[in-house]
């Protein structure tokens, strides 16, 4: 069991741990007179927290810097214990270490008080889901074990609790640097040590018996001896499946049914169930990237879309601001994401709201919408937390993190308004669509040709554009790479290339078709997505999607025209001639 340790500054939360681990016998031999002897050589009083804070740094300043996990073992079970920073500054590693816990002891120094951490820290704790909390009220000795005092800490911060849907499991008055009830009980208190308290817990309600959820890590394609099995690896996130399950994948809405569960290193199973790793063979052949997530039909679907509204706290250096690209990591889906819209900020610590804030600051609670540059599946904080949960990375930094509260609709989107806004200002030519289609004696066009073979499909666009010119019309076949190699960009990541190179492609098919011509290029691993952005981008003209590829298409692909990939590029290039002149696009046939 995963329990962190949180609250204020200097609360005595790694006295807590240092304490839990010597009076259980849990540090390694002589670790404990080791660092003893050290204290005394250096003639610094002694400190439980050092059995812990291994860094430099941190002993110096005697805080804690980052998270320490720490562990031991009861007859009952084994332990993680996280000890997270209570500085302000450390709320990030504080995060971080929450978000792996099943359980929290949350640290309240009773001379001190109920301080700002002491609600921050219950706020995220609250947030991230972690339901089972005890609050300690340590450092009794300071104020002479008075009940009074502590009865009063309990109710104020029991009340703070309720507010954000906490039920402390308990409040045990506690002396951390004595060890006074942390294993062993003392004056007056009868109820549970900090030890029993946390053998009581029990276990995280199973998540098979969620909704199967599997986001698909990584793809194995096996080539050797013919062997062509395509392996989607992954953890499964709640829910179980066997094989045979019809299974449907999000957001491509790509179907199939479970031909094969692999393990590694282990004989093949016929079911596997939440927590497990695995690897799965489809009874179909289907591309689905990684990122995706696999449910089982019939079994409540996840939600897929690029925009949402959430409730996410922030870390980061900067605020959190309109307008600029952040990346957001949601199981193992990676997309480019921008802050839509804030609709109501929460200062963790008073619990008040401000509504009409533009941007969201460091260590605020927002209530906002955010918008992914491409679909997500994910599921609602009430329905599913493990797809609910998310974090913002800044700059290769984690800057926040939270939780999914519900679908938005996509009719208000960023790039709705975006190409809404370029077309308000396009500067309209003199010279209308009906001229140049008369002069060209063809209407415009944008014709993506995708499929799986880059050389086939390349072939085919070329042998394509040369037939159209032969014929008379205006077709250009814009190559591969020539768009991007000539246009600087700082982007490294191949998923955000790809993302602007899509989007590049579109914006200049809207002048192209502008300029009356047929526009021809090609795109591997082309998902309906893709087709959705290039459709928006180069309209008001319209695209034909031509795809020649093995793979089913997606419900929703957009393509006009599907050509076997077995053909030769002649017999390609024809049934797009012929497609071309059936639309009225081009006048005959000659190619
Ligand atoms: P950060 O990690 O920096 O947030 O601090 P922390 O919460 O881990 O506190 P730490 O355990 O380092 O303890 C802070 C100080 O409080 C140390 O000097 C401890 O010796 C002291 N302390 C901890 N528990 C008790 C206690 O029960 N009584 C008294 N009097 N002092 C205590
Ligand atoms: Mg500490």
């Amino acid at each position: 069991m995963n329990i962190v340790v949180v609250g204020h500054v200097d609360h005595g939360k790694s006295t807590v741990i240092g304490r839990l681990m010597a009076d259980t016998g849990s540090l390694p031999q002589g670790k404990l007179e080791a660092v003893k002897a050290h204290c005394a050589k250096n003639a610094r009083p002694f400190e439980y927290a050092f059995l812990l804070d291994a860094l430099k740094d941190e002993q110096a300043q005697g805080i804690t810097i980052d998270t320490t996990r720490c562990f031991f073992k009861t007859e009952k079970r084994d332990y993680i214990i996280i000890d997270a920073p209570g500085h302000v500054e450390f709320l990030r590693n504080m995060v971080t270490g929450a978000s792996r816990a099943e359980a929290a002891l949350l640290v309240i120094d009773a001379h001190e008080g109920i301080k700002e951490n002491s609600r921050r820290h219950g706020y995220l704790l609250s947030m991230l889901g972690v339901g089972k909390v005890v609050v300690l009220v340590n450092k009794m000795d300071l104020i002479t074990y008075s009940m009074e005092r502590f009865t009063q800490i309990r109710k104020e911060y029991e009340q703070f609790l309720s507010l954000i849907d906490i039920k402390p499991l308990g409040f045990i008055p506690v002396a951390a640097r004595l060890g006074e009830n942390i294993v062993q009980r003392a004056g007056w208190y009868s109820g549970k040590t900090v030890l029993e308290t946390i053998e009581s817990f029990a276990k995280e309600e199973p998540q098979d018996r969620k909704p199967f959820r599997f986001p698909v890590q990584d793809i194995y394609k096996f080539t050797e001896n013919n062997d062509d099995r395509r392996i989607f690896a992954g953890t499964i996130e709640s829910g179980a499946v066997r094989v045979d399950d019809p299974v449907v994948f999000l957001p491509s809405g790509k179907r199939s049914r479970i031909a094969t569960l692999e393990g590694f290193n282990t004989s093949a199973r016929r079911e596997a169930s939440a927590g497990s790793a695995v690897g799965f063979t489809l009874a179909d052949e289907l591309y689905v990237k990684r990122g995706e997530v696999m449910y089982r039909e019939g079994e409540p679907e996840p939600r897929a879309g690029t925009r949402f509204k959430a409730r996410l706290f922030w870390l980061g250096a900067f605020p959190m601001v309109k307008n600029r690209k952040y990346k957001i990591k949601l199981a193992t889906a990676r997309s480019a994401v921008y802050l839509a819209q804030v609709s109501l900020v929460i200062d963790a610590v008073s619990l008040s709201a401000h509504h009409g804030k533009a941007q969201i600051e460091k260590n605020d609670v927002a209530e906002c919408a955010l918008e992914t540059s491409k679909p997500i599946a994910f599921d609602l904080a009430t329905e599913n937390s493990a797809l609910s949960r998310f974090v913002i990375v800044d700059n290769y930094e984690i800057s926040g993190g939270g939780t999914i509260i519900s679908m938005e609709s996509e009719e208000t989107s960023l790039l709705r308004e975006r190409i809404q806004n370029r077309e308000n200002q396009w500067e309209r030519s003199a010279i209308t669509d009906i001229e140049r289609k008369a002069r060209h004696g063809h209407q415009a066009k944008f014709i993506v040709i995708t499929g799986d073979s880059v050389e086939f499909i390349s072939s085919v666009a070329r042998a394509l554009e040369r037939g159209l010119f032969d014929a008379g019309n205006m077709a250009y076949y814009l190559g591969d790479s020539n768009l991007n190699l000539g246009l600087d960009t700082d982007l490294t990541d191949p998923s955000e290339l790809r993302e602007e190179h899509v989007r590049r492609l579109g914006e200049l098919a809207r002048i192209m078709t502008d300029s009356g011509q047929i526009f021809i290029v090609t795109l591997t691993e082309c998902d309906a997505y893709d087709r959705e952005i290039l459709a928006r981008l180069n309209a008001p003209y319209e695209i034909a999607f031509i795809a020649i590829q093995r793979d089913s298409l997606e419900p929703n692909s957009k393509a006009v025209l599907a050509i076997s990939p077995d053909v030769s590029v002649a017999e390609a290039v024809e049934s797009i001639g012929r497609y071309l002149q059936r639309e009225s696009i081009i006048a005959d046939y000659t190619i």
